[in-house]
């Protein structure tokens, strides 16, 4: 990739309910600029899956501890996404619906945010050094309390929104190739439950002060990778 004149490291944190286009919106603003990519709901699923296979979804207070030590590696470049735990890629496993449907005891128990925070917080810090993977250039990172815990100082902080229509019809799109009737049904209950499951820790459906909304319930991808890209300053 070419190297224009990179200066400061740049910032972008993108949050947003399940299905308004936060990581394949993310993704693209991170190719498009250079920057590292970092999906923190990604890290939620691996922790849910290291605690799974240590008996300790539902044991909150050995979740802090055994979150510390998680052996994880993970892919910061949008086009090459993976996450590694104790060596074995379990990028699939984190998506299968078992995993969905019990990561909300991980991002619900306070104890594991905070440490799980401290995580993604040292990934954005590194890639503002010229030592991280982004060579300096900086990071788009996306979850649900990006601009408001993780990465308040950013340069660009966005709320990714869309109507509850929008999203089930991606979100059963996505999971099972249609969006008729029956895979709304089907969708509705991981996208309504966990948003609200979420929402009792992590206010994510209101922009603070500072933090941009973008509705992409009717725009194109393109249309709203635009939107974020428009809000980059210089
Ligand atoms: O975005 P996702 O569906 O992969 O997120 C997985 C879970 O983690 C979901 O319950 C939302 C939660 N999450 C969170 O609470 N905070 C984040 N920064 C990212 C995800």
């Amino acid at each position: 990739m070419e190297d224009p004149e990179v200066t400061e490291a740049l910032v972008i944190a993108i949050d947003g309910p399940s299905g308004s286009g936060k990581s394949t919106v993310s993704k693209a603003v991170a190719r498009q600029l250079g920057l590292a990519y970092l999906d923190t709901g990604a890290m939620y699923r691996v922790a849910a899956v290291w605690l799974e296979r240590h008996g300790a979804l539902d044991r909150p207070e050995l979740m802090p501890g055994l979150i510390d030590t998680m052996p994880l590696e993970l892919s910061l470049d949008p086009d090459d996404q993976f996450f590694r735990l104790e060596g074995e890629d379990i990028s699939a496993l984190i998506r299968s619906t078992t995993v969905s449907t019990y990561v909300s005891k991980v991002s619900t128990c306070l104890g594991a945010r905070a440490v799980l925070v401290a995580r993604q917080q040292a990934v954005v810090a590194a890639e503002q050094q010229p030592g991280g993977w982004s060579g300096g250039r900086g990071i788009v990172a996306e979850g649900r309390d990006i601009t408001t815990v993780v990465a308040p100082e950013a340069a660009v902080r966005v709320l990714l929104t869309a109507s509850e229509r929008a999203r089930l019809a991606r979100r059963a799109l996505e999971v099972h190739g249609a969006a008729d009737a029956a895979a709304l049904a089907a969708t509705a209950d991981q996208v309504v439950r966990r948003d609200r499951d979420d929402s009792t820790v992590a206010q994510f459906m209101e922009a603070p002060a500072g933090v941009t909304v973008v509705d992409s319930s009717a725009l194109t991808i393109e249309q709203t990778v635009q939107a974020v890209l428009d809000l980059v300053p210089g």
